[in-house]
């Protein structure tokens, strides 16, 4: 079994900020499970950058530098951000890139030799910030494009047209047999009604671009940024749609541009003649504090100076726990600190300490190898004449099939959860059965609560090393080998 995991490939007319973060840390979590379940070498992760947009051009004229310079330099610094917070991609693909051009003009050609393309002229308005053509009914009560908040340019060009009113019946065909095309239901829902209103041809040409692919077939056009970006997925990928990956893609996009992905992809891979991807899973978006995140409004938060803070774990794990994937959520500085402190700091970190501590303490590091006599089902103090029982072991493989399956239905925030339950049942064990007080009176049942710890402990190592890579090593070698424990750290120190 084979698993491709993409992210949409970003704009750099600015540096990352944590929504796009989000994004990407998402699709890392999902390739680092199923790298683990089937081995590195059966997991591909591609991520990139968008760079023939009027966007990049307008921005590194604001900055008065020269395009090819500007270029190198910002898909230089999304490299090298996602390096710093820990994504494990296998690829990088930049759509400058000889081999994504190339790519571009053999499936641009094939759409023409398919009879899709023809010659025309579009008079209408087109949104820069979406790189998108727009429609009066999309426009806000101000005449405004809805996601930005300016007025579209009105234009009248020649362009060339792609026959994606073709693809109606195909489409909806397609989504007819494969329930998992689109997740989660509600965004497939509104792609399904969306097709059902009637597909127009689009346009997939832009005569005055300055900036761009030039067309195969008409060297004075420049393909439309749009058509060019999703061709990504294949060029990013040795031997293209050839690639025994390729099939097996699973796009991780935002809800934003699920209408590109879900419609005009598809529906130029159909055209084509290649084997269409796997599955779309279209995340929600967050706001910080309630409110858009936007340079405007000063409140764009930098997951570089988050992570240089809190580290790059805690980043990670506090965003994937802010709200459910698929969903749309909020974030806010002040909940993040708190859940770094309770959760972190004062939760997983604490309770490995402690434990860890503890064994050193009560048996001089050495670790309870087997269950103790009268241990097999419960744990059991005796305190005060009152008989404490806690069951153990009976959850060890409900917890770790829960986990498997939250992941394997990209239920990330679920999974997140069930770490956490973990770790709350541990430190509840701990404060209930009291080992330190329990030595005095029952040695052997010290040493099944204690032995009962260390294995919820290795549990929760082995879920670190999806949700808190780079603390999972850290928790394993506190764990030690077969016979002594190592010794303790801090996971996650107290901020200030
Ligand atoms: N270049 C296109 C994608 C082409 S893919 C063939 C693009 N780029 S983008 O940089 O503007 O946005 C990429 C993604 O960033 C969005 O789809 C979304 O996944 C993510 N997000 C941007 N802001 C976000 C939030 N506030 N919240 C969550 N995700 C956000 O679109």
């Amino acid at each position: 079994m084979k698993k491709y995991f993409t992210t949409p490939i970003y704009y750099i007319n600015d540096k990352p900020h944590i929504g796009h973060a989000y994004c990407t840390l998402a699709t890392d979590t999902l390739a680092r499970y199923w790298r683990k379940k089937l081995g590195e070498e059966n997991v591909f992760f591609l991520t990139g950058t968008d760079e023939n947009s009027q966007k990049t051009v307008d921005a590194a004229r604001a900055m008065g530098k020269a395009i090819p310079e500007y270029l190198d330099e910002m898909a230089g610094v999304w490299r090298t951000t996602w390096e710093e917070i820990g994504i494990e991609f296998d690829d990088f693909v930049r759509t400058t890139e000889d081999r994504h051009i190339k790519k571009v003009h053999e499936i641009f050609q094939k759409v023409h030799d398919k009879g899709d393309i023809y010659k025309g002229k579009y008079i209408g308005l087109y949104c820069t910030g979406c790189e998108a053509f727009l429609k009066k009914s999309d426009l806000d009560k101000e005449g405004n494009c809805p996601h930005h908040k300016s007025p579209p340019k009105q234009i009248e060009e020649e362009n060339y047209f792609f026959r994606l009113s073709n693809y109606q019946k195909p489409l909806l065909d397609l989504y007819e047999k494969n329930p998992n095309f689109l997740q989660p239901e509600s965004r497939r829902n509104e792609i399904v009604s969306f097709i059902k209103s009637g597909l127009e041809d689009i346009s997939v040409s832009r005569e005055t671009s300055e900036f761009g692919i030039s067309l195969p077939i008409d060297e004075k056009h420049k393909v439309y940024v749009w058509f060019d970006a999703l061709i990504n997925y294949i060029s990013g990928l040795p031997e293209g749609e050839k690639n025994e990956f390729w099939p097996e893609a699973v796009h991780i996009i935002g809800k934003d541009i699920t209408r590109f992905h879900c419609v005009i992809w598809p529906a130029m891979l159909l055209s084509a003649g290649i084997p269409l991807y796997k599955e779309v899973f279209a995340h929600g978006f967050f706001t910080i504090d309630g409110q858009k995140m936007s340079k405007s409004l000063g409140n764009v938060v930098s997951p570089l100076e988050l992570a240089e803070k809190y580290g790059n774990d805690a980043l990670r794990i506090g965003l994937l726990s802010s709200f459910e994937f698929g969903h749309d959520g909020d974030f806010s500085l002040e909940n993040f600190e708190n859940f770094y402190h309770a959760k972190l700091a004062g939760g997983v970190g604490n309770l490995f300490n402690r434990v860890i501590t503890l064994t050193h303490k009560l048996f001089e590091g050495k670790k309870m190898l087997e269950k103790t006599g009268g241990f097999d089902t419960q744990i059991q103090t005796q305190r005060n004449n009152e008989l404490i029982k806690t069951e153990i072991y009976s959850d060890e493989d409900i917890t770790i099939d829960k986990f498997e399956m939250a992941l394997k239905n990209n239920k990330i925030q679920k999974a997140v959860q069930i770490l956490f339950a973990q770790v709350d049942k541990a430190n509840h064990i701990l404060s209930t059965h009291r080992p330190w007080e329990l030595i005095k009176t029952d040695k052997v049942g010290t040493g099944g609560v204690m032995l009962e710890l260390i294995r919820r402990l290795e549990i929760i190592a082995d879920m670190a090393e999806v949700l808190l890579p780079e603390t999972a090593p850290r928790m394993k070698k506190m764990l030690g080998d077969g016979q002594n424990i190592g010794q303790p750290e801090i996971l996650f120190a107290q901020k200030k």
